[in-house]
């Protein structure tokens, strides 16, 4: 055996040693602490880990990581875990997660079945939410950062095309008109710095201010591309938002669509987040228009509870993409012949060349869920964000900042008559964060909203009920009494 091979007999009761982890780990979790902060003594030890000369057996591996790592996880599996956008990683998706480093296929070169699945997970994914899928490229990323940049990548060469150039040969070198991107100031910072990263510059990001729902209105925006026209400026691209990572608001889409359409610009839809919000049919009006952006970010990671890393990008014109990202070195050469039956490697229509094996577990996590499932799961989210936000509203001593749109709830501790002192109340609203989370029975965030510092909870767990709502406003209300007074 060399030094990494495993008898057959080994990797069985190994395998059976890590799911007994795995299932240890799921187990009973909503019984243990949400979060358990890194001990000082382990962190030194992790940090100063020495590599041994000589290697370790499978064992001693294993007992490393269960008294190691396990212990103090993120906590995002637990069902009080409300910070960022992080739904718990779906047991079905763990285990298949395991088969696809078992085939190791290199992303999607080669020959092997996983290049069909990932074309049909792509596409289930753009029928979920209603996007066409006839001329239709998808790609699986590392998560919305990669989707929104491959997004806006596209989008500048569109832009060069129409004007005639080769952006790939010249670059941003050449004496031309300043390309402008507009989204609004509640966008991701991904678009800041896709934007930065293309060569288009922060001067020309244009963040439109939202409106008192946290939107981009589109009449600001018109003003704004006219404006950038004015001054001898190449407006390109809209970057709306369909669930904004503070409040889950959703930009006008059907109007920012009839914007961009008359101005010649590309709309790009950051869903990263909220795309998947439109199956809940409370919420679908809001998502009118979505069909018409030529590009979509959607993150199977964020909302569908598939395990990170798993981020998805649609881009409606896909030859466009392909003239954006191809290059096919003489190593590479089969991926130019493609036929109806074998299509091309996706390998053309994005930045990375070697891959995880994503679309397994995304295929499993969809294909137990199913389209109903899909539905319920994302619908009951958005109706316990609703419950929670009626506990706020009727609670004397909280207060909402945001309109609940989806599944993002933002609201503070303000004691009734308190005046509205953000020196006061925003230092507050951190250490009732601070305290909710090192007691371990819930783990929010803090945002701030027009300078005002607030709570944030997420509400994405498959296993998330009311009494999880409640006890949040519990908690946060104790807290909130105490550190006040
Ligand atoms: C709206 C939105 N866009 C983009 C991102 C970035 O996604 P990722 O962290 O997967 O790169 C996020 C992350 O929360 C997000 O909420």
């Amino acid at each position: 055996m060399s030094d990494l091979g495993l008898s057959r007999a080994e990797v069985e009761r190994l395998g059976r040693r890590v799911v007994t982890m795995v299932a240890n780990q799921l187990d009973g979790i909503r019984e243990r602490p949400v979060n358990r902060p890194v001990p000082q003594d382990v962190r030194r030890r992790l940090l100063a880990l020495p590599f041994g000369e000589d290697g370790l057996a499978p064992d001693q591996i294993l007992d490393f990581i269960a008294e190691t790592i396990m212990p103090w996880p993120m906590g995002s599996g637990h069902p009080r875990f409300v910070a960022w956008v992080n739904s718990p990683p779906a047991p079905i998706g763990i285990l298949t997660d395991a088969l696809a480093s078992t085939l190791n296929s290199a992303g999607d070169g080669a020959e092997h079945a996983g290049r069909f699945l990932l074309k049909a997970v792509t596409r289930w994914l753009a029928e979920l939410i209603g996007y066409p899928t006839d001329t239709t490229m998808g790609l699986l990323v590392s998560g919305g950062s990669l989707a929104n940049l491959t997004a806006i990548a596209v989008a500048r060469q569109r832009a060069a095309e129409r004007d005639g150039w080769d952006i790939r040969v010249e670059g941003f070198q050449g004496s031309r008109p300043a390309y402008v991107v507009y989204a609004s100031d509640e966008a991701h910072s991904c678009v800041r710095k896709s934007v930065e990263l293309l060569g288009i510059g922060t001067a020309n990001l244009r963040l439109i201010p939202s409106d008192a729902e946290f939107r981009m209105p589109p009449t600001a925006l018109a003003v704004a591309i006219a404006a950038d026209r004015a001054a001898g400026r190449r407006p390109f691209c809209v970057v709306a938002t369909a669930g904004t990572v503070n409040t889950g608001a959703i930009d006008p889409l059907d109007a920012i669509a009839d914007v961009a359409e008359r101005e010649g610009l590309w709309l790009h839809v950051d869903g990263a987040y909220g795309a998947f919000g439109c199956v809940d049919p409370a919420a679908a009006p809001r998502y009118a228009g979505l069909a018409r952006a030529d590009s979509v970010a959607l993150d199977p990671h964020k909302w569908l509870s598939v395990p990170i890393e798993c981020g998805c990008v649609l881009v409606r014109d896909a030859e466009l993409q392909r003239r954006t990202f191809s290059v096919i070195p003489p190593y590479l050469d089969s991926a130019a012949a493609p036929d109806p039956d074998n299509p091309r490697w996706t390998i053309e229509y994005g930045f990375t060349l070697t891959a995880n094996f994503r679309a397994l577990k995304t295929f499993a996590v969809l294909a137990q869920l199913g389209r109903s499932g899909v539905r319920a799961m994302v619908a009951r989210h958005n109706q316990l964000a609703q419950d929670l936000a009626a506990r706020i509203d009727g609670a004397p001593d909280l207060e909402r900042l945001a309109p609940v749109t989806i599944s993002a709830v933002c609201f503070r501790y303000r004691p009734a008559g308190a005046p509205d002192d953000e020196a006061i109340l925003g230092p507050l609203q951190t250490r009732i964060a601070e305290a909710l989370n090192r007691e371990g029975e819930a783990y929010i965030l803090t945002t701030r909203l027009r300078g005002r510092t607030c709570l944030r909870a997420c509400i994405m767990h498959y296993d998330n009920d009311v009494s999880d709502m409640a006890h949040l406003v519990e908690r946060a209300r104790t807290w909130g009494r105490s550190l006040n007074a």
